[in-house]
């Protein structure tokens, strides 16, 4: 069959798609600004129709009506990362969260964890040959799509055609649904003073030449921000948004010193508005490929120079993060962190780094503890971390005593709350913090270094 005709032969409206879904199905759906908003609709307005159906996605969108109170007697939805549309679902107990490292998620659904049923996509219009572009969402939607039995895509022409391994020919979608919206779109976050100064502080760990991963919101887009003077950067990162377009536009970002893939910027999704769908739209610089491949540790470590810089919700003074909870309240997901943090610790001249105000809930509370709280996931170990940054400062934890990890960690927290910090400080370790020993040969001495 001529691919217009064959094109032509699944068009089908939402309703009439979201039929050929039986009760009881599994369905993975795309990710962030990628999700198949129409399908997803039809769903819901067709809920009595389904007694009980498995939904399966990453970073849903903040309106998800599936998740809406009165939903969990249809809807069944398992999150594989935990974003502000969805917290109080999971908290209150509507819906679940799957703890699982980014680069392994398509082994849920390809080794059967997840016996998958159905995939909702949101692609771009097919090419001369009748390949859709994955656009902004490849990670591990494609390789969940082509473990389900029936594939429906949104097919959009507002979709990004973004190259790379991220296609999925027309005669393996088994209907279309006609999709003419724009594309979502995420607002760059607002930078202020302290993320200002942390971006400041990151900028000044990155050499020329490096690697980047950049995670979501205002401290990554501050840390683009003081990246204007340096040279030949490349990105390799889970994902990107706006901030990097300018960087790449003002010759800043070239790719041409990456020893994995130069000349590539390699992504696995990407979330910001119509300036980045328009940039990656059909641009050779753009790899997207799927998370296992991105994520994968052993894949990053490929790229010397590489630097991440992820955020956090709590780190104690062992340097072992959660980005996930507080205490049992789940926040966040594990997402890439991990994936990035053991690849760039083990990369040649790789960097891991966490980037934090110093402080949480306008400024009651540390976000450097003694101990996480209690019931913390605790997403990256300590010994994956090499650099803590707050508006205060840089703690450098490699190669650190438990008792200098302490001292440096102190260091950058908020003066507000050093002296509940030092006091345990001088109980765990049954010593003075101001003890000069600690400084030898390094910062002379503990008033000093305080002051930092
Ligand atoms: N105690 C209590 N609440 C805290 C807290 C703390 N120590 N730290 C943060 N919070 C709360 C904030 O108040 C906020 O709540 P609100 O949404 O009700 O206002 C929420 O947690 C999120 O914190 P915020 O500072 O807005 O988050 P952020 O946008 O800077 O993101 C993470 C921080 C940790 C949530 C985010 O980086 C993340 O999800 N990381 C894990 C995944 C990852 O790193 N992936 C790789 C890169 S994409």
């Amino acid at each position: 069959m001529k691919l217009e005709n064959l094109y032509k032969s699944k068009l089908l409206s939402a309703d009439e798609a979201v039929s050929k879904i039986n009760p009881g199905d599994n369905i993975v759906f795309g990710t962030g600004c990628a999700e198949p908003v129409m399908l997803l609709h039809a769903l819901v307005k067709n809920r009595e129709r389904y007694k009980s159906l498995h939904l399966y996605s990453m970073l849903p969108r903040s309106d998800g009506e599936y998740v809406q109170e009165g939903m969990e007697k249809y809807f069944h939805y398992n999150s594989l990362f935990v974003s502000k549309g969805v917290r109080d679902a999971v908290n209150s107990g509507r819906a679940d969260y799957i703890p699982c490292f980014f680069h392994e998620m398509p082994r849920l659904f390809k080794e059967g964890y997840i016996p998958l049923d159905v995939s909702l996509i949101q692609v771009s219009k097919p090419d001369n040959h009748g390949f859709c572009s994955f656009g902004i969402s490849n990670d591990f939607v494609k390789p969940a799509t082509e473990c389900a039995k029936i594939v429906i895509a949104e097919v959009n022409e507002n979709m990004p055609r973004v190259l790379g391994d991220s296609f999925i020919h027309i005669s393996d979608i088994d209907y279309i649904v006609r999709n003419d919206h724009p594309v979502a779109e995420m607002a760059p976050s607002k930078i202020g003073d302290v993320e200002k100064k942390i971006g400041e502080y990151c900028a000044s760990l990155i050499e020329d030449g490096s690697t980047l991963q950049l995670g979501i919101g205002a401290i990554p887009d501050a840390v683009l921000s003081f990246l204007k003077n340096k040279k030949d950067l490349g990105i390799h990162s889970e994902m990107i948004s706006d901030g990097i377009v300018d960087l790449v536009e003002s010759g800043v970002i070239t790719n041409k010193k990456k020893t994995l893939k130069p000349g590539k910027i390699v992504v696995t999704f990407l979330m910001g508005t119509q300036k980045l769908y328009d940039f990656v739209n059909d641009n050779a610089m753009i790899e997207s490929d799927s998370v296992d491949y991105v994520n994968d540790p052993l894949i990053i470590m490929k790229n010397y120079k590489m630097v991440c810089i992820n955020s956090c919700v709590e780190v104690d003074l062992m340097g072992q993060i959660t980005a996930e909870s507080v205490g049992l309240k789940q926040i966040s997901g594990v997402g890439g962190q991990v994936d990035f943090m053991r690849g760039a610790s083990r990369a040649k001249d790789g960097k891991s780094i966490i980037a934090i105000p110093s402080t949480a809930k306008k400024g009651t509370i540390s976000k450097i503890v003694p101990f996480l709280s209690e019931g913390a996931g605790v997403t990256t170990s300590r010994n994956d971390v090499h650099y803590v940054v707050t508006e205060y400062g840089i703690a450098d934890l490699r190669g650190k005593s438990l008792k200098e990890r302490a001292r440096e960690l102190i260091n950058i927290a908020h003066p507000k709350f050093r002296d509940e910090l030092i006091g345990e400080f001088e109980k765990r370790f049954n010593s003075s913090y101001y003890d000069k020993r600690f400084f030898l040969g390094k910062k002379g001495d503990g008033e000093k270094t305080r002051a930092k």
